[in-house]
């Protein structure tokens, strides 16, 4: 639950003028030096520091261990076993399994319960980074297939499900349906894209494999107006979430969910997703995550955040109209659907980076510079007050003559992917470390991916292209260390 707007503490602007985190400074210096700094936050977690119940609480007391009358996340038997159920009540799942290492786990784990199924697997290039972890942990062949690509603004969005139906029959036709594992969809994608889900799962269950949704950023899928986005209302099979993009459980937690239909028709049991999970999960699973868990459900049991976020709603579209009513100021709209949490615009005459700086330099931080554009991330823990801070700053940046570059340019989709050996050949093979002037030609033995937005901009397996060797996320390269 989060406290309301006169129970916050902020800086003086005695503390914002020491800003600074100088070479040397312990990480707890930074934070601090940052949370001086910071007066509004459009960046995860969605609760935005606004937690009431460890307001009045010495948490660190909660940081417990296995001890009995505790259960243990590994094996649940009493109050996580539970604390699961309640999960899998609240967004109506046949099984829900926490993991306290994010959706990158639960992701993982979903890659490993199909991996019995086949070696081949459709993943959308959009794919987190975790799901490429997935590819090598689990021996797949990746079947690349592409959402929709936005030009004006350089990035991934919805899954067409035409395009999807073609990449399916495509591959089938080519090397048959046996040994197909499943598919990865990514909805909503970071930047608040939603697919449409249930067209998409038709189509995986015409051909007989599993849909899994990457659904990171959609945990908050549960008012009425929403609950109809989500995979798990949508006929997908295991669905996957963070806990704490817009949600206010604490930074790594997150679940992933078996449906009623991926139960019934593909069989998924809590077992086996919980052994899979438990191979990369700590063993030590931390009860103050497990704690915010806890307090997160309650309070969704109640209906306190269902009321919070269907205002969180009304707040991101009132947030969208009043930026679009600003002076060259733009707002990205989806396609099929949007996470009303997820607001990406940008500024004709900044570049995205003068945009954050021109925010932050005044105490407020988005979630991340996104081509030309920001990403703002609301969350449970949103205020109006805070709407009204960015929106007056919005008003009162002016263009920079520097950067009056053409921001209308055109954004070119990524060439097709040339996956040569599967990731995990990559990257368990004999690999050298090169030069990023030396790696055209190579096969990549790693993944490149830079967060935001988290997808990789190289696969371990991949040819690198001259598009890719010139891009501006690697100085060095591990590469396969054979000819191709
Ligand atoms: C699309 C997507 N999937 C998965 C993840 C991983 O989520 P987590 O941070 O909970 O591990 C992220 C993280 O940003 C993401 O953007």
């Amino acid at each position: 639950m989060a406290l309301t707007q006169s129970e916050e503490v902020t800086a003086t602007s005695d503390e914002l003028s020491k800003i600074h985190c100088a070479a040397g400074n312990t990480l707890n210096k930074c934070l601090e030096n940052h949370l001086l700094k910071e007066a509004v936050s459009f960046h995860t977690p969605g609760h935005k520091g606004r937690l009431r119940w460890t307001v009045s609480e010495d948490i660190c007391r909660y940081d417990l261990t296995e001890l009995p009358g505790l259960d243990d996340l590994s094996q649940p038997r009493d109050v996580l076993a539970r604390l699961e159920n309640r999960i899998a009540k609240t967004w109506d799942a046949e099984d829900s399994i926490i993991s306290v290492n994010g959706a990158s786990n639960a992701i993982l784990a979903a890659l490993l319960a199909v991996a019995p199924r086949g070696d081949r697997i459709f993943v959308p290039r959009n794919s987190h980074r975790s799901v490429i972890s997935g590819l090598v942990l689990g021996g797949f062949k990746p079947i690349w297939y592409d959402p929709r690509w936005q030009e004006d603004w350089g990035l991934w969005a919805d899954v067409e499900p035409v395009q999807f139906a073609q990449a399916v029959e495509d591959e089938i036709a080519k090397n048959g349906a046996a040994g197909i594992a499943g598919a990865v969809l990514v909805s909503p994608t970071y930047t608040g894209d939603v697919t449409d889900v249930r067209a998409l799962a038709q189509i995986c269950h015409e051909h007989s494999f599993p849909l899994i949704v990457d659904e990171a950023h959609g945990a908050h899928f549960l008012t009425s107006q929403t609950r109809r986005l989500s995979g798990l209302a949508s006929g997908a099979d295991l669905i996957v979430h963070s806990f704490h993009k817009n949600l206010d459980a604490f930074t790594q937690c997150g679940a992933v969910h078996i449906s009623h239909d991926g139960a019934r028709n593909f069989g998924f049991s809590a077992s086996e997703l919980r052994a899979a999970l438990s191979t990369t999960q700590s063993s030590s699973p931390s009860y103050l995550l497990l704690r915010s868990i806890d307090e997160m459900l309650s309070s969704l049991e109640t209906g306190e955040t269902i009321d919070q976020l269907s205002a969180g709603h009304s707040l991101g579209r009132h947030l969208k109209q009043e930026l679009a009513g600003i002076s060259n100021t733009f707002c990205y709209e989806s396609q099929f659907a949007s996470s009303p949490f997820h607001i990406l615009f940008r500024k004709e005459g900044l570049t995205s980076e003068e945009l954050f700086s021109s925010l932050s330099d005044h105490g407020v931080f988005a979630e991340g510079c996104f081509g030309d554009a920001i990403l703002l991330m609301l969350g449970v823990g949103t205020i109006p007050a805070d709407l009204h801070t960015l929106i007056a700053l919005c008003r009162d940046i002016e263009p920079k003559a520097s950067s009056v570059r053409a921001l209308k340019q055109r954004h070119a989709k990524p060439a097709p992917l040339q996956q040569v050996i599967s990731p995990r050949q990559a990257v368990l093979g004999k690999k050298r470390r090169v030069l990023k002037k030396d790696a055209l030609g190579a096969v990549a033995a790693e993944c490149v991916s830079s967060c935001p937005p988290g997808w990789p901009s190289i696969v371990p397996g991949q040819k690198v292209s001259e598009e890719v060797a010139n891009c501006e996320e690697f100085e060095f390269l591990r590469v396969v260390d054979s000819e191709f």
